[in-house]
């Protein structure tokens, strides 16, 4: 087996730490959903999902279907909610597997229940209801449609109803948010007029969780939080401002690679493609082996830092495909095959998913969401609590 040039750890307890947070602040009855789409933010879904269920998680949430096929092919018999679109053609596969499906548009939920009916087994639905942020989701005279069809037909159980915040994690003003909230509310009441109870409407993600228990129902789904990022600043200040102690998250995830050279470079010198960084000094270089192929992303180039020794090592020049060169000529005695941590700590000093979204001009969901998908995840069980 050869070695890896990147691999990722990712610390169990600090997720299921994370979520256990999450669960304190909800109500005994409301339910806790992780998300665990993207590969659980590039966690890793299968054991990510298994440590979230242990952790007091009591609904998967997933995007797509093969991505909860994984998951029942694990054995893991949890409630399982796709959030995203499923193809017609998908549908009798998903209802035969107990999932949960959100459906945004009729044809979707026409189609369901004759894929129910064919297969002889009900469809549990939840709508995903239009209130704001204009992806998918059904508006009122959608809803109005949806709810005829939901009333006349015995294949089809309309589980829940749910929405998603558009600007909820970028500001400190929640005005936008809590129209939104509102008009849920509505299109709820007005269903419950038209004679239908939704058993389980859901709204919260990390930062309505820490911030809004108005916006729980029967359920939250959180997804960032449990990985130990919080949503954003803003979110973090807005926790501040309403004298909540802010959650004490711990991050999962480290991301790390070796030194696969050590070279001294003269004053005066080029480095890597484009010849974008020139040596100011007698420089010693680390060559690492890892590059935007991995998901470490072009914008860092001579902006970012990596940690060798506990140490920060600035890039220098372009992020190559495979390679990348850091200035080690303040680090004493780099060695090849050193331990470089890309993302996460060691020996005290940090790089956060926050500094290196900041690099790279995207958010901490992106950064850890991108980490190398082929590189392999290392779970263990730190002492965190
Ligand atoms: C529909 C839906 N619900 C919940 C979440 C979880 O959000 P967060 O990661 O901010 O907790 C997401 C994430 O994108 C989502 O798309």
């Amino acid at each position: 087996m050869p070695i890896a040039l990147s691999w990722i750890e990712i610390d169990a307890n600090a997720i299921a730490c994370n979520l256990r947070k999450f669960k304190q602040l909800l109500p005994e009855d409301t339910k806790l959903m992780a998300v665990v789409k993207g590969e659980a933010y590039g966690h890793g879904m299968v054991p990510t999902a298994l440590t979230a269920l242990r952790s007091g998680a009591d609904w998967l949430g997933v995007f797509h279907l093969a991505e909860a096929i994984e998951l029942r092919k694990e054995g893991i018999i949890s409630p399982i909610l796709i959030l995203g679109y499923t193809p017609f053609d998908n549908l009798a596969q998903a209802i035969d597997l107990d999932l949960r499906l959100t459906v945004s548009s009729i044809e979707t939920i026409q189609a369901a229940s004759k894929a129910a009916k064919l297969i002889r087994k009900k469809a549990q639905l939840h709508v995903k209801l239009e209130t704001g942020t204009n992806r998918l989701g059904l508006d009122d005279q959608l809803l109005e449609q949806a709810a005829n069809l939901f009333k006349d037909d015995q294949w089809l159980v309309l589980e829940g109803a749910h929405t998603h915040y558009a600007n909820i994690e970028d500001t400190t003003e929640h005005d936008y948010a809590k129209k939104q909230l509102s008009r849920f509310s509505e299109m709820l009441s007005r269903l419950r007029d038209d004679g239908i109870e939704v058993p389980r409407p859901h709204t919260a993600c990390s930062a309505a969780a820490i911030l809004f228990p108005k916006t729980y129902f029967s359920m939250v789904r959180v997804g960032i939080g449990m990985y130990g990022l919080w949503p954003s600043k803003e979110t973090y200040l807005s926790a501040l401002q309403r004298q909540k102690d802010p959650l004490k998250l711990t991050p999962a995830m480290t991301w790390k690679t070796i030194v696969a050279q050590v070279k001294r470079v003269p004053p005066g010198e080029y480095v890597g493609y484009g010849c974008t960084y020139k040596t100011t000094r007698e420089t010693t270089l680390a060559v690492l082996p890892i590059g935007y192929a991995n998901g470490y992303d072009r914008l860092l180039s001579n902006r970012g830092h990596v940690l060798i020794r506990g140490e920060r090592a600035p890039i220098r020049g372009r992020v190559c495909m495979n390679l990348v060169m850091v200035d080690v000529t303040d680090i004493p005695e780099v060695t090849l095959e050193d331990e470089v941590v890309l993302l996460g700590q060691q020996a005290g000093e940090q790089i956060t998913a926050e500094q290196m979204a900041d690099w790279a001009q995207t958010i901490n969901y992106e950064i850890v969401a991108r980490v190398d998908p082929y590189a392999q995840r290392n779970f263990f069980e730190s002492e965190t609590e």
